[in-house]
């Protein structure tokens, strides 16, 4: 295979036509909720409902990538998130990533937003993204803690509605860095509806995003919660939910500053210590 750039086009997600082509780029992380298609249907819609800017990149009237952006704001700036960025296993070091993130800063130049803002999920696209001109303006530490399977799962779930999630906000885990991503929100019922699959990418609205390691291990990770509903509840009730859903181990990430908040409670001891990166980028000469 040739490496020499690929004549590329970003542009919109069309939800109608693109399902396929995006099911078929995200196919060597199938654990993702876009690797299938009913969940790659669900998740564009719902994402699309919520305002995030969607894009798939075309190379021959193909599609070799997709991203997910989201307009957000915390401390007062306003920023361009990405969440979300693949490109086909067939098709990397091709110059396709570079133009997804050209048509952000594009994006975001339209909105008068000045900065884009992600989190690299190894070195690779760490390298990826530096080289791309994003910086490291943040170092995120914290701890994850492990729960065994316990006396929850007789426990009374009750999930907050879509309706109630709209504007609260949220605090974090190492795994995002941007108030507002919540791509697929659901609480168990409406995942039923869509049928959704639950226990390989699950999340309780409001509290914590569920999903399987990597390895397929009967894992769960909680990702962010509101910081509206009291500790003791959230833990309770993720808890719950985890074990209803049939995990038999959660994982708790969170930022060391919250850490009064989680350890001690509920048996959570710190097991490992894990880092996250905050990548920014000026899109300049608005
Ligand atoms: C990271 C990614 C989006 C970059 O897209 P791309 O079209 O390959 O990017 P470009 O051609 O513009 O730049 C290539 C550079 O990206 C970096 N890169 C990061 N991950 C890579 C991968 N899995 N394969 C190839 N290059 C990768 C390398 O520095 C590469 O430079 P090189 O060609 O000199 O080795 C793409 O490789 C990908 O989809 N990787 C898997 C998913 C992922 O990591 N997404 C980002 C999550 S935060």
């Amino acid at each position: 295979m040739s490496n020499s750039k690929l004549q590329v086009t970003v542009r919109p997600v069309n939800i109608e036509t693109d399902v396929d082509g995006i099911v078929r780029v995200v196919r060597d992380e199938d654990y993702l909720p876009w690797a299938k298609p009913e969940s790659c249907l669900a998740v564009l819609t719902h994402t699309a409902a919520r305002g995030f800017y969607q894009t798939v990149a075309i190379v021959d009237d193909i599609i070799a990538g997709f991203a997910v952006w989201n307009e957000d704001r915390e401390n007062g700036e306003d920023f361009l998130y990405l969440s979300m960025m693949h490109v086909d296993m067939d098709l990397r070091s091709r110059g396709i990533g570079a133009a997804m993130i050209a048509d952000g800063v594009r994006y975001a130049k339209s909105l008068g937003i000045s900065v884009l803002r992600t989190m690299p999920e190894d070195e690779r696209s760490l390298s990826f993204y530096l080289r791309n001109g994003f910086i490291i303006t943040e170092h995120l530490d914290g701890f994850v803690c492990k729960a065994q399977a316990g006396n929850y799962a007789a426990k009374e779930i009750n999930h907050p509605t879509f309706e109630m999630i709209d504007g609260l906000e949220f605090v974090f885990g190492l795994g995002q860095a941007a108030p507002q991503f919540m791509f697929g929100l659901s609480d168990l019922r409406v995942q039923q509806e869509r049928g959704w699959p639950v226990k390989s990418f699950s999340f309780c609205e409001g509290l914590l995003q569920f999903r399987y390691d990597k390895d397929k291990t009967e894992t769960a990770q909680m990702l962010y919660w509101s910081n509206l509903v009291p500790t003791e509840k959230t833990l309770a009730e993720i808890l719950a939910l985890g074990y209803t859903l049939g995990f038999e181990k959660l994982d708790f990430e969170f930022r060391r500053k919250f850490s009064e908040l989680f350890i001690g409670r509920e048996n959570l001891q710190p097991e490992d210590y894990k880092e996250g990166i905050v990548l920014e980028k000026a899109v300049g000469g608005l």
